[in-house]
């Protein structure tokens, strides 16, 4: 099988699971292995959070269970539709946004699914996997679908797979699929001092 490697071209040396993870939205037909996939759910459980409140959950459909497939890719907007039908497995994420403990709202939830997500995302590219998280989702239409309840929101979209063959994408997806990928440099987000002062830690020629 063709494997799509697109390694991050970095600044500085990082492990190669965080360069080797990126975001397909050409997928290989090929299901996931069940075992794989309690693996990446097992990792997203060891995301830290706040107070350990473990807000994230996930719904999640494979493509030999069409009917609940076709309940999650409704949840997408069309034009992540589009190529995420392609996937074997897709998924949204939800997140608790009041603890448990003493109904307070919890200002970390979706920062919390977040790191689940990330931790997702790496123990698929472990596996030979990639997720392809998506913004454009419908969390209303999610709501009624699946039941979400109040005091619990929709997050993001997941696509999950074996990466595949771009050639398999509409010309403008292909393109995007294949283009270097970009990253602004690591001083713009990085301060210190000051606001906008680029920190001398992460200088180039240090
Ligand atoms: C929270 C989140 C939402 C995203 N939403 C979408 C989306 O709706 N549609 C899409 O095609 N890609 C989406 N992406 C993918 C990003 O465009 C992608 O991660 C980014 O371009 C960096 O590429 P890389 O993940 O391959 O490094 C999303 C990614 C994240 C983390």
């Amino acid at each position: 099988m063709k494997t799509v490697k697109r390694p991050a071209e970095t600044e500085a040396p990082i492990h190669d699971l965080l360069r080797h993870r990126w975001s397909p939205r050409a997928f290989d037909s090929r299901p996931v292995e069940p075992e794989k996939l309690r693996a990446v759910f097992e990792a997203a459980r060891w995301a830290a959070s706040s107070f350990n409140a473990q807000p994230w959950f996930f719904i999640v459909a494979t493509k030999d269970d069409p009917e609940n497939f076709k309940r999650v890719l409704d949840c997408l907007v069309e034009f992540n539709q589009g190529w995420a039908k392609g996937a074997p497995v897709v998924a949204l994420s939800v997140a608790r946004m009041k603890f448990e403990h003493n109904g307070e709202p919890n200002r970390h939830a979706f920062h919390d699914v977040g790191q689940a997500a990330a931790n997702l995302a790496l123990e698929a590219t472990n596996l030979g996997l990639q997720i392809h998280q998506m913004a454009g989702i419908l969390p209303e239409k999610a709501r009624e679908i699946f039941g979400i309840p109040e005091g619990y929101e929709a997050v993001a979209g997941i696509a999950l797979g074996y990466p595949g063959d771009a050639d398999s994408l509409p010309d403008k997806l292909r393109e995007r699929e294949l283009a270097p990928r970009e990253r602004k440099p690591v001083s713009s987000f990085v301060f210190t001092g000051h606001w906008g002062k680029p920190s001398p830690i992460v200088a180039r020629n240090r």
